[in-house]
């Protein structure tokens, strides 16, 4: 079978990560997003980790619950002041669609002027914000409609993303319309471990097409108003090398395909020519022409954390699963640290032709033994890919601050600064300071 994207390995031995470089005018930035920071959410989230499995078992790692999260709602001008100490310039949050539109139709003016106070603080401290307007969280009355389950729903969320803009245009000038579609599919629709804990391919394929209807749409909402070309909006893209365990087994090799195809593959088509389609074994191919996705960014935001090596079954039910090898050095999440990743993903997504921003990358370490090395090796990568011709205009760690890690809960330690959740003091890791440097040695 063809290999169509080889394993790329360097020697980090022999590389010097210090010879990077980076465009002027380059963004630096921190990422976060309304559930696992802000606190106090009513959303589809918040009765996920209310309930329980089917075992009796809770959803979330230790049964945590966002609650409170970091209470970056009442604290973000302590929190501004903390970003500014890392001496970047750009932050990217998302606005939590429960709070604005707790009832369908209903849009709450209080939340809309909080996210106001939140850019305009920004804007006086000298960070540009950065909005998310979709971070896997749903208010109840639209996750009781079926969410993205139906294509007629579309238009709640087109509605929500008008409202947003038009409130807060004046601020912000860089817009993403939703966070790792595909993520929120197959974690929620066919691993089944996220809302709404469905296990159906099919319908797995159906949401990630309207996932992409609904950001074109927004796309078109946004960009057709009077001043639209004053605004960048794209959306958020996770990409994941797959690699076979074993390279000498065309089956490993075959799942791999199969899995970039539905994961990485699907959207760039989408981007590319208008065609999505979506396909897995025991379900009837998903496929949809919409021209009008074609270009329908201005840029891409590419999500990068590390790559998944596959290791294919002869269990029709789990055909395959992931297992690293021993010496490759895990983070503390469920993948190792591979900086050619986001390198490797850097290519994948330049096929879109538009400019790319890295809107998140990051590690969870909780005993901040591994950051800085994580830090430099992927920035180098970065960099590398930016050498080699790749339209990169910005950087965003992800994250601030410890938050909740979804159904890992408190557990993952993503954060620039380390959180005390029962105090709410905030300390910055020794690690993060390599990211501190980097942004120094390249911000004019
Ligand atoms: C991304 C997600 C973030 C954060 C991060 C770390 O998939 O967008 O919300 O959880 O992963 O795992």
């Amino acid at each position: 079978m063809q290999v169509r994207h080889p394993e790329t390995r360097w020697d980090w031995n022999k590389i010097e990560v210090d010879a990077i470089d980076f465009p002027s005018g380059f963004q630096w930035g921190v990422a976060t997003s309304s559930h696992q920071v802000e606190g106090n959410c009513n959303n589809n989230w918040s009765r996920w980790e209310a309930s329980l499995n089917e075992d009796g078992t809770p959803r979330i790692h230790n049964g945590d619950r966002s609650a409170i999260a970091c209470d970056h709602w009442n604290r973000y001008k302590e929190d501004i002041a903390l970003i500014k100490a890392l001496g970047v310039s750009v932050y990217r949050f998302s606005v939590e669609w429960s709070k604005i539109e707790p009832v369908a139709g209903n849009f709450d003016e209080s939340a809309i002027q909080h996210y106001r106070d939140l850019c305009l603080a920004l804007k006086d401290a000298g960070i540009t914000p950065v909005v998310t307007l979709h971070h896997f969280t749903n208010p109840l009355w639209f996750e009781d409609m079926g969410a993205f389950e139906n294509e007629a729903n579309i238009r709640y969320f087109v509605r929500f993303s008008q409202r947003v803009f038009n409130s807060l245009k004046d601020h912000v000038a860089i817009w993403c319309t939703i966070n790792e579609p595909t993520v929120y599919t197959s974690q929620g629709y066919f691993n089944g471990v996220w809302p709404p804990g469905k296990r159906d391919p099919q319908l797995a394929g159906e949401v990630m097409k309207n996932l992409l209807v609904a950001h074109t749409r927004v796309y078109e909402a946004l960009k057709n108003g009077v001043d639209g070309k004053n605004y960048q909006v794209g959306i958020v893209k996770n990409v994941f090398p797959f690699d076979p365990y074993n390279r000498w087994n065309p089956l490993d090799w075959f799942v791999c395909r199969i899995l970039d195809g539905v994961f990485n593959q699907g959207a760039i088509d989408y981007f590319q020519t208008g065609k999505f389609s979506f396909s897995m074994p025991g379900m009837d191919k998903v496929k949809y022409i919409n021209k009008s996705g074609i270009g329908s960014l201005d840029f891409i935001g590419l999500n990068n954390y590390s790559h998944q090596r596959v290791k294919s079954q002869l269990n029709p039910k789990e055909f395959f699963r992931f297992e690293f090898y021993p010496h490759e050095e895990m983070t503390d999440m469920f993948y190792p640290i591979y900086p050619e990743a986001i390198y490797r993903s850097i290519k994948r997504v330049k096929d879109i032709d538009v400019p790319i921003i890295i809107t998140e990358n990051g590690i969870a370490d909780k005993k901040d033994d591994r950051r800085n090395i994580y830090i430099e090796r992927y920035l180098y990568s970065v960099s590398e890919a930016i050498k080699e011709g790749a339209d990169i205009r910005g950087y965003y760690y992800w994250s601030l601050m410890d938050n909740f890690e979804w159904s890992e809960g408190y557990e993952m330690k993503f954060g620039l600064y380390e959180v005390d959740f029962t105090t709410q003091v905030r300390t910055l890791r020794e690690g993060s300071k390599r990211y501190m440097d980097i942004v120094a040695r390249f911000s004019q």
